[in-house]
């Protein structure tokens, strides 16, 4: 039985078979013939954290394929965890009436847990600021979509590297394309953790950590934008002094390659600027409407269908 719980559980033709089925599920919800492959299933999608793209494009990617969807959100008031539940009772109960249980989660490994006793498919919508790999895969999609190609890429992150899980989803996935040379743009406080970089630096990975955004803008081919994780701070004093560190304005977009795109995993605060909306490389609402097709197809996967 598959569960998705982390980007590293993919080999590279696996990939390859998720991302052109995306292409083929996408051309079927553009001319309205989708498939109606989860008919009679039910999808239970329960999210302790907050969440708009995530659940509302599970949700949809499960009514598009014919399935039916049942729905905690703001689950941590509205659900036994508020009474102390454990989530291992909680998947147990979710298992015995759904057919696949999508999880949101603020703690890490809380997937692990849940996959110990689960007897249905699990996915992993984000748990704390570890993994969130159905996001990665979409990602990796838009680059496919966007530049034709996943390897031979410069591929920036900027911003909180440290908290950001949708990184380190994606980059676990680039990095079995040959060539793709990776930038982490962050302040200090906000670089990825030690030992992921050092795991990287094993794989011979080839990286680079920059503290300005600026210095290597003119070479990229992708430039990832994350937000500032307010949440996952405990002092809102430090929260306060990194949170407007790391702006991309309009400005900065005239030493930006013309085939650069911008991509951003949303919601943005204001780390990229209005303006900025409006400039052809800016992909983060294409990347989101992609999530849609990838996520129909993560559900066909789990269920082996
Ligand atoms: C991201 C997440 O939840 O990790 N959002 C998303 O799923 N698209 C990024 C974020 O919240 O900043």
């Amino acid at each position: 039985m598959p569960n998705i719980i982390s980007a590293s559980q993919f080999n590279k033709s696996e990939i390859e078979k998720i991302l052109s089925r995306a292409k083929a599920v996408e051309e079927s919800v553009q001319n309205g013939n989708v498939n109606q492959l989860l008919k009679n299933k039910i999808i239970a999608c329960v999210f302790f954290e907050p969440s708009t793209r995530t659940r509302l494009s599970f949700e949809t990617a499960a009514l598009k394929l014919g399935a039916q969807v049942i729905s905690a959100e703001n689950a941590m008031e509205n659900s036994s965890a508020h009474k102390g539940e454990t989530i291992e009772d909680t998947t147990k109960i979710l298992c015995s009436y759904a057919d696949v249980v999508v999880i949101r989660h603020p703690a890490v490994g809380t997937l692990e847990k849940a996959a110990k006793v689960a007897t249905k498919p699990l996915i992993n919508a984000g748990d704390g600021n570890n993994q969130h790999p159905t996001q990665g895969l979409l990602d990796l999609y838009t680059i496919k979509k966007e530049h034709g190609r996943l390897d031979n890429l410069n591929i920036g992150f900027g911003g909180d590297l440290l908290n950001s899980r949708t990184l380190k989803s994606l980059v676990p996935l680039l990095r079995l394309y040959e060539g793709n040379k990776f930038y982490f743009i962050s302040p200090k406080e906000l670089q990825l953790p030690r030992e992921f970089v050092k795991d990287l630096k094993d794989q011979g990975v080839l990286l680079e950590e920059l503290r300005s955004l600026e210095e290597k803008l003119p070479e990229l081919d992708v430039l990832y934008m994350t937000r500032v994780q307010k949440e996952r701070f405990t002092n809102p004093i430090d929260y306060e002094k990194v949170k407007d560190l790391f702006v991309l304005k309009k400005e900065h977009l005239r030493n930006m390659k013309k085939n650069a795109i911008i991509m951003h995993p949303l919601p943005k605060i204001n780390e990229i600027e209005l303006e900025v909306d409006s400039d052809p490389r800016a992909a983060y609402f294409r990347q989101a409407q992609n999530g849609l097709y990838i996520r129909m197809v993560l559900l066909l996967y789990v269920l082996g269908l």
